[in-house]
C-alpha cells in the first residue's frame, strides 16, 4: 500500500456514448444514423470482429426496409433516453466528477445537412446535463462517436466527402455555442486512428460504392477530412471559448514483440509508431515522415490544401485522450501463431496474459507503458476516457451482480495509473469507466458483452425489461472514490 493520492482536481468518472446508450431512435425528430443499421447477427458474433463490422449496401438497404428495433441494438440501446434521470442519480450516488458521453450527430441534424437544428434534440441535452450540473459532474463531449446521420452516407458518400466535413463543423459549432457554459472538455473524433480498422463506423464508408476507387486512398482521404474538421473545431473552441479544451482522443492498444528476436520488435515498434501517427498529427500539428513514406510507396494521392495543412498545423490539442483494454504481441512472421485481437487489432496471442471471451487480453502493465509512452511523445496532459471490461455477467435471483472479475480489472488498471503519476511523474486528468450501464457493443451489437458497474435486463435480442441494477464493481468503484484512492 502506498499513501498517494491523486490531487482535488482529478477527474474520477464514467464513459459512455449515445449510439450505444441513448436507443430512441426515431423519437422527438431524430434522424437516423449509421448506427440504425447495425443488426446483431447471432451466426457472425462467434466468427471474429471483421465479419461483424463489414457493411455493404445490402445491409443498409435491409436496414431501411425494417422499422422494428428489436434485433438492431443500437436503435433500442439501453433506453438512456427516457432512464436518464435514474442512471444520472446512479452516477451521482457512486461520486463520480465527469461523465463522458457523445451528442448524437442525427438528433441535433437529423439529415446531417439540414438548415437548422432539431429544437427537441438540443432540448433533450439540456435536460442530461442540467441533471448532471444539479449533481455536480462535468461532462465530457464527444461530438463524433460512430453515429453520423445515415442521409449524410447516402447522399454524399459519408466522410469522403468535403460536403460532409462542412456539415459536420456546422453541428459541431452548434452544440458548442448552446453548451459551452457546461461542457469544458471536448473530443471532435472518438479514436481518430479508427478508420483504419472499422471505416463504416468511424467515417460511413461502405466499400461496394466505392468499387472504382482504391479503398485505402478513400480511408485515408475521410480521415484527413477528419483532421481538418478537428482542426477547424478546436480553433473555434480556442477563439470562442478559450476556457475550453479540445483533446485528441485514440485507440491506445499495446503492441509487444513475440520475443526478444530483434525483427519482432521492430515490427513492434512500427506497428505502436503506426497508431502514434495519428495523435502526431493532432499534436504536432503535421503528417510524420513514416506516413507520408507510406501514402506514398501505396500510390496514395490525398486532396488537400495550403490552407488545411496550415489549420491542422496552427490548432493542435491541449490533451491526449484515449481509450485502454487490452495488449497484444506482434511478429515478423506468424505462421504457427496462436492469433487472437485486441479492440479489433489483430496480433498474435500473449502467454504471460488471461483473455476475455473476446479474446481480449488483459494487460494493467500494458496501460503504464502506454502512459509512459505518451506522455514521454507530447508531453501534453493525458486524460483516459475509456478502460473496462467486458464479460458475460449473471444476474442472481436476489438482483445482485457478482463480478469479481470487473473489480479486479478496474482495480490493477488503477493501480498503474496511480504508480505511473507516482513513479513516473505522468500528467493525467482524469480516468473514466467503461462505462456506466451496461450498453450495445460496438464491435459485435451484442448487449451479453457488458461492461457498465450498473446491470442493464435486456438480452442481445433486445429482450427485456430494461431494469437496473448495482453490480458489485458499482460498489467498488464508489468505496474507492469514497475513500480517497491509494495505490491497492
Ligand atoms: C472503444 C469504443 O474502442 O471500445 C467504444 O470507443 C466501445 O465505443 C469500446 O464500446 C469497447 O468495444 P466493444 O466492441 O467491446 O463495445
Amino acid at each position: 500500500m502506498s499513501d498517494y493520492k491523486v490531487p482535488e482536481s482529478f477527474l474520477w468518472g464514467v464513459a459512455t456514448s449515445a449510439n450505444q446508450v441513448e436507443g430512441a431512435w426515431n423519437e422527438d425528430g431524430k434522424g437516423m444514423s449509421i448506427a440504425d443499421c447495425e443488426r446483431f447477427e447471432p451466426e457472425l458474433s462467434g466468427k471474429g470482429y471483421k465479419a461483424v463490422n463489414e457493411m455493404t449496401t445490402e445491409k443498409i438497404e435491409r436496414a431501411l426496409s425494417d422499422n422494428s428495433s428489436k434485433s438492431w441494438g443500437k436503435r433500442h440501446g439501453v433506453d438512456f433516453y427516457h432512464h436518464y434521470k435514474e442512471d444520472i442519480a446512479f452516477l451521482a450516488a457512486l461520486g463520480i466528477k465527469t461523465f463522458r458521453t457523445s451528442i448524437s450527430w442525427s438528433r441535433i441534424y437529423p439529415n446531417g445537412d439540414d438548415k437548422e437544428p432539431n429544437k427537441q434534440g438540443l432540448d433533450f441535452y439540456y435536460r442530461v446535463f442540467n441533471e448532471l450540473k444539479k449533481h455536480h459532474i462535468k461532462p465530457v463531449i464527444t461530438l463524433s462517436h460512430y453515429e453520423m446521420p445515415l442521409n449524410l452516407l447516402l447522399k454524399y458518400n459519408a466522410w469522403y466527402d468535403q460536403a460532409v466535413k462542412d456539415y459536420f463543423v456546422k453541428f459541431a459549432k452548434t452544440v458548442i455555442d448552446e453548451f459551452h457554459d457546461i461542457v469544458n472538455y471536448w473530443i471532435p473524433i472518438n479514436e481518430i486512428d479508427s478508420i483504419i480498422r472499422h471505416p463504416y463506423s468511424s467515417a460511413g464508408l461502405v466499400k461496394d460504392r466505392f468499387s472504382n476507387k482504391n479503398f485505402e486512398e478513400v480511408i485515408y482521404q475521410a480521415m484527413y477530412n477528419q483532421f481538418v474538421a478537428a482542426a477547424e473545431i478546436t480553433r473555434y473552441v480556442h477563439e470562442e471559448y478559450p476556457n475550453a479544451k479540445v483533446g485528441s482522443m485514440i485507440t491506445s492498444t499495446m503492441i509487444y514483440p513475440y520475443n526478444s528476436d530483434p525483427r519482432n520488435s521492430l515490427k513492434a515498434r512500427q506497428i505502436m509508431r503506426d497508431s502514434y501517427n495519428f495523435s502526431d498529427i493532432q499534436l504536432r500539428g503535421y503528417y510524420p515522415p513514416s506516413l507520408l513514406i507510406q501514402l506514398e510507396k501505396k500510390n496514395i494521392h490525398l486532396n488537400q490544401t495550403p490552407e488545411e495543412l496550415k489549420l491542422i498545423r496552427d490548432n493542435t490539442a491541449d490533451f491526449v485522450a484515449f481509450s485502454y483494454y487490452s495488449s497484444v504481441c506482434t511478429a515478423f512472421d506468424t505462421t504457427g501463431l496462436k492469433i487472437t485481437n485486441a479492440n479489433r487489432t489483430v496480433g498474435v496471442f500473449n502467454k504471460f496474459l488471461p483473455t476475455t471471451e473476446w479474446g481480449w487480453q488483459i494487460d494493467p502493465v500494458g496501460l503504464r507503458i502506454t502512459l509512459i509512452d505518451l506522455y514521454d511523445r507530447y508531453q501534453k496532459p493525458l486524460f483516459i476516457l475509456e478502460n473496462g471490461l467486458g464479460a458475460k455477467d449473471e444476474l442472481t435471483e436476489d438482483g445482485k451482480v457478482h463480478d469479481n472479475y470487473r473489480i479486479d480489472y478496474l482495480k490493477k488498471h488503477i493501480a498503474q495509473l496511480l504508480i505511473s503519476m507516482k513513479e513516473d511523474g505522468v500528467d493525467i486528468i482524469g480516468y473514466c469507466v467503461w462505462g456506466t450501464t451496461d450498453m450495445v457493443s460496438a464491435s459485435s451489437t451484442q448487449m451479453s458483452k457488458r461492461y457498465g458497474l450498473i446491470y442493464v435486463d435486456l438480452d442481445d435480442q433486445g429482450n427485456g425489461s430494461y431494469k437496473r441494477y448495482k453490480k458489485d464493481s458499482y460498489y467498488w468503484y464508489q468505496n474507492l472514490l469514497r475513500q480517497g484512492t491509494q495505490i491497492p
